[in-house]
């Protein structure tokens, strides 16, 4: 059996200290040609950018955003995702190739965090500095950094949502909920969930909350691909099994992302059941639609722009021999080391403070008015 819980220690919100590790090496130059060895590499050096398929749309955006970024601080790139038919295959043909053309940093969206070690450890090995960006690799000790929005806090918040969002429609408990986990490849769904149930388990050990279907384990709740039509799926088969007979009313749905909200809410809506507090993440343009039309409860803000950004910032250190800031030493322990991160922090949204949290995204704040 796969294990969920392992990988990211998180600790709680894991105090973001800004802990720069930047100091040393800084006065080496930037045109040496071997990276990794902490002398930097050529400013037009390659850098490889391989994503996982398009499972939500912070990683359509992501692309375009590495693309751009990478272009305008001077690099050659490689852009690539993972096709979604045999996206594990295609993501480690993928690495390889990227690290044959002798790309200097190779950036990691994981497809599977468990089945790229290999790949990453021939990376290393021809010099390449691999960085896992929004997703934990797993299993290797040559990983060299993690760049991500602070994946333990995402659940703690979309835990706290849902139980703000139900006191606001009942005040006091018991409320009934259902819990969804993304897919059980991804490290970032076993890490949402633990940050989820920090904040969920003492009102469950308490009876406040009451799982309906019982199911409460991350296996009975992992969302395999993190694909809409298995969330859709399984909330028909809770609909049926659970709430069709007895007269029980479903209160909340702890949804780890907004593609998988929307199809949970789809559910419901064609059961011709009333919408419960549905939490989510990742300000998806129809989600933050969703929110402002009272449905979706909640989603989580991780403005992808920042992540590349801070990236990017990451090999413009390592371009220049420099060591890349990093603001966590100790949460992502990947079986092998633990991984030095940066971390940035992630914002719940609700139609309450939607239009402060996009008042500087041209895509999203018109949504709010
Ligand atoms: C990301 C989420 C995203 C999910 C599905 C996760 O690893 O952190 O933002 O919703 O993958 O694509």
């Amino acid at each position: 059996m796969r294990k969920f819980y392992s990988s990211a220690m998180a600790v709680g919100t894991a105090a973001l200290l800004a802990l720069s590790m930047s100091a040393c090496g800084s006065e080496r130059d930037g045109d040496g040609d071997d990276a990794g060895s902490g002398k930097g590499f050529k400013k037009d050096a390659l850098i490889g950018v391989a994503l996982p398929s398009k499972t939500s749309e912070n990683w359509v955006l992501a692309g375009g955003l590495f693309e751009s970024g990478l272009k305008d601080a001077g690099f050659k790139f490689d852009v690539q995702y993972a096709n979604a038919s045999s996206p594990v295959a295609d993501q480690q043909a993928q690495i390889t190739a990227m690290t044959t053309k002798g790309a200097k940093v190779i950036v990691i969206g994981a497809t599977d965090a468990a089945q790229l070690s290999t790949q990453v450890e021939a990376a290393k090995k021809s010099g390449a500095v691999v960085i896992a960006y929004d997703r934990l690799i797993t299993g290797t000790k040559d990983l060299d950094y993690y760049v991500a929005f602070d994946n333990f806090k995402v659940g703690q918040l979309q835990g706290q949502a849902l139980i703000d969002g139900m006191k606001a429609k009942k005040a006091t408990g018991p409320w009934t909920v259902e819990l969804f986990s993304g897919s059980p490849d991804d490290n970032n769904s076993g890490v949402f969930f633990n940050g989820a149930m920090d904040v969920l388990k003492p009102l469950i050990d308490k009876g406040d909350i009451v799982v309906g279907s019982g199911q409460k384990d991350i296996q009975q709740t992992a969302t395999q691909g993190w694909k809409a039509e298995n969330a859709q799926t399984r909330m028909d088969s809770l609909l049926t099994s659970t709430y069709n007979t007895g007269g029980k009313t479903l209160d909340g749905v702890l949804s780890p992302n907004d593609t998988l909200a929307r199809a949970i809410i789809q559910s419901v809506k064609s059961a011709g059941k009333p919408i419960p507090v549905v939490t989510g993440q990742d300000s998806e343009v129809e989600s933050v639609k969703s929110i402002m039309a009272g449905e979706q409860y909640s989603t989580i803000n991780k403005d992808t722009r920042k992540l590349v950004a801070e990236t990017i910032n990451m090999v413009k250190a390592l371009q220049g021999g420099n060591e890349p800031t990093v603001n966590d030493t100790k949460s992502y322990d990947n079986k092998a080391k633990v991984v030095p991160s940066f971390l940035l922090p992630p914002v719940i949204v609700t139609k309450a403070n939607a239009a402060q949290a996009y008042a500087d995204d041209p895509k999203l704040a018109p949504l709010t008015k």
